[in-house]
């Protein structure tokens, strides 16, 4: 479980980043204010792209003090979770789809001392999650098709994400709402409305010149009248 954060959780996602200066990009968010460093893991199969695996997320894990947030989209994910949690990831999070026991691989991840995290495709509906909210310590609502940056995002999810604030607070449990997926200063405000408390943003940060303006621009894009700011993100 996580203390519930007072402010927007904001977690750039290294996939816009540029590759041959992964350790200066991760120092540059980290400088830049970014709370997380999110790390998405594909095997060419669950998602049509590939990208890294354990070894990265060792090599980088000495050069920042950010918790690194996985997102496995591979299949199956089990083999890999002893791995990633050695790599150094503090939480891991897997996509329901990936294998046929999420209990099992949530207890897993627990059980290697990480928070364990559920992953929601846009066709995904909640009831994935309904029955393990007790191993859960995060939720990610995509808000793109997973398996690459830069897609257009999906305003069609915002009522799964309310459905899921109201049964996080009907839970009574400290579980995070992650969104991926086409996060923007545009796009934010929306999904914090929704009752959101991380943002994952890959395009937005990466591509932008200063990355500290783009952190802030997102974190501080909903106006503070908004209700989940008073109540849910406590602030
Ligand atoms: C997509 C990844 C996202 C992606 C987001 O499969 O899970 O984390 O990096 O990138 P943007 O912010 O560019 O949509
Ligand atoms: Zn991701």
């Amino acid at each position: 479980m996580f203390p519930t954060p007072t402010r927007p959780l904001i977690a750039p996602s290294l996939l816009a980043a540029d590759f041959s200066r992964l350790r200066e990009e991760v120092a540059a968010i980290e400088r830049a204010g970014a709370d997380w460093l999110h790390l998405d893991v594909m095997d060419g199969h669950f998602v049509p792209n590939i990208t890294f695996g354990p070894l990265v997320v060792k090599a980088l894990r000495p050069y920042t003090k950010m918790p690194m947030d996985a997102h496995l989209m591979i299949a199956p994910a089990d083999p890999y979770i002893a791995a990633f949690a050695e790599a150094g990831a503090d939480h891991i999070s897997v996509h329901p789809e990936a294998g046929p026991h999420l209990h099992r691989t949530l207890q897993l991840i627990r059980s290697l001392g990480k928070k364990a995290g559920v992953v929601l495709n846009p066709a995904t509906p909640i009831d994935a999650v309904v029955n393990v909210l007790d191993l859960t310590d995060l939720i990610m609502v995509m808000t793109v098709n997973p398996g690459f940056g830069g897609q257009a995002f999906l305003s069609s999810q915002l009522p799964k994400i309310a459905a899921l604030r109201r049964l996080i607070d009907e839970s009574g449990r400290d579980i995070i709402l992650q969104i991926d997926g086409g996060i923007t200063p545009k796009t934010a405000p929306s999904v914090l409305q929704a009752g959101a408390t991380c943002l994952i943003a890959g395009t937005a940060v990466f591509g932008a010149p200063d990355y500290a303006a783009a952190i802030t621009a997102i974190r501080e894009s909903a106006p503070p009248s908004l209700p989940q700011l008073s109540t849910s993100l406590g602030g």
